[in-house]
């Protein structure tokens, strides 16, 4: 829920905006790493869901690795200060250009997503006289029961290794001098919800890890991905579950003793810390439809047009002064962007609407800010801390 005094201080704001609020971001840090901590559990943040400094910083302190899936994240987390012996690098197409910068930071691990990206990084790492430290992407075939944009681990997707490219890939790694395998890596999809498929994982994971063993390769990391997802429908639930979600790992996971299980959680740690704060530009009223006309659209938060995704809406001009009977209406809320596709909802109830209300597009923190395009050379998106305001 918004304060008063937020919703006062946005009416001198010019939007639209990012609001950021720290103090929820950092409970929901510490709950996190509170919940890991009974199993050792080791949390890399996934940049991809956000790479603003302010918040990366706060993850860092926490004492988070990185997940990183192009060069350009490995330096911002070298920048804010991540210990570059906690900074993975994922990503299915890596350029030989950012396998270098990569190499040359010495970062943890390459999360290696086919057999010919093995054979390049050991190449390139024999010209440095070096040698990487790699585990390999595995596609386990599990489904994610997601948004099907959004489902990494099946078959048909392009990420990871299937298994049927195992051997050849175990081959491969016996016979690269500049490699050191240390262990397997899956990551199925994002905003889980239904944490049974983390069951499902686990089983595969076990299975994977025994083959390997069995091959006589010693696995010193199990890394599990992310995905966790967040209620989208209820931000004021702010905080997910991570204690039921780090419990099925623990109950499901086969772990030896000289093994950690290593997590990459993206939108779980900063989805809900976030709101898009956005103006009425016009109220249109039409025979079939009404229409809000925000001032902002997809090239600030894409989700909605991308994937359909769902994020609250409210009016927080009008939501103040509901106790004295307001009138809903439904509308339709549409961005100023030519696309038909620039709605961040339809038929959306709200209280009556005017030029100049305040809305918050809620649950903005992951996949946001991040997606943002200059579409129609749009202002760049600012935003606004709330310990700042
Ligand atoms: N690890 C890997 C290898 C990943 O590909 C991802 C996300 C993560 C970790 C973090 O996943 P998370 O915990 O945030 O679910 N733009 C989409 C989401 C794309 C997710 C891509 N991979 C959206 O707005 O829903």
């Amino acid at each position: 829920m918004f304060a008063d005094k937020d919703i006062s201080k946005f009416n001198n704001i010019e939007t639209p905006f990012y609001y950021y609020d720290t103090d929820l971001l950092q409970k929901t840090l510490q709950t996190c790493a509170t919940a890991a901590a009974p199993f050792q559990f080791h949390i890399h943040y996934a940049l991809k869901a956000n790479f603003n400094q302010v918040l990366l910083q706060q993850i860092k302190d926490i004492g988070f690795g990185a997940d990183c899936v192009s060069s350009g994240e490995v330096r911002r987390a070298v920048e804010v200060g991540f210990d570059h012996k906690k900074i993975v690098f994922a990503g299915v197409g890596k350029s030989d250009k950012e396998i270098n910068e990569a190499l040359d930071l010495d970062i943890f691990c390459f999360n290696v997503e086919s057999v010919q990206e093995l054979e390049v990084l050991n190449e390139l790492a024999s010209k440095k006289q070096k040698t990487a430290q790699v585990a390999i992407r595995i596609n386990p075939n599990v489904d994610a029961h997601t948004h099907h944009n959004i489902t990494t681990g099946l078959d048909e997707n392009k990420f990871g290794v299937n298994s049927w490219d195992l051997p050849e890939c175990a081959e491969m790694l016996k016979s690269c001098p500049n490699l050191k395998f240390i262990g397997i890596h899956f990551h199925i999809g994002s905003q889980i919800t239904n944490l049974d498929v983390y069951k499902n994982l686990c089983v595969r994971v076990n299975e994977f890890a025994k083959w390997f063993e069995d091959k006589g390769f010693t696995l010193q990391i199990l890394n599990v991905g992310g995905g966790l997802g967040i209620d989208y429908h209820n931000p004021d639930h702010q905080i997910p579950d991570f204690e039921s979600y780090f419990k099925i790992f623990h109950e499901f996971l086969e772990v030896k003793a000289h093994q950690e299980v290593h997590f990459e959680l993206g939108r779980a740690l900063v989805g809900q810390s976030a709101s898009l704060i956005t103006r009425a530009l016009y109220i249109k009223k039409g025979k079939k439809k009404n229409f809000v006309v925000l001032d902002a659209g997809m090239t600030e938060l894409m989700r909605p047009a991308l994937y359909q995704a769902y994020h609250k809406i409210e009016n927080l001009t009008q939501t103040k002064k509901l106790e004295t009977n307001a009138s809903f209406v439904k509308y339709d809320i549409v961005g100023p962007i030519c696309e038909s596709t620039d709605c961040f909802g339809k038929e959306v109830e709200q209280p009556e609407s005017f030029r100049g209300d305040v809305f918050a597009i809620r649950s903005a923190g992951a996949y946001g800010e991040v997606m943002a395009s200059k579409y129609n050379l749009r202002d760049a998106i600012r935003f606004v801390y709330s310990n700042e305001v």
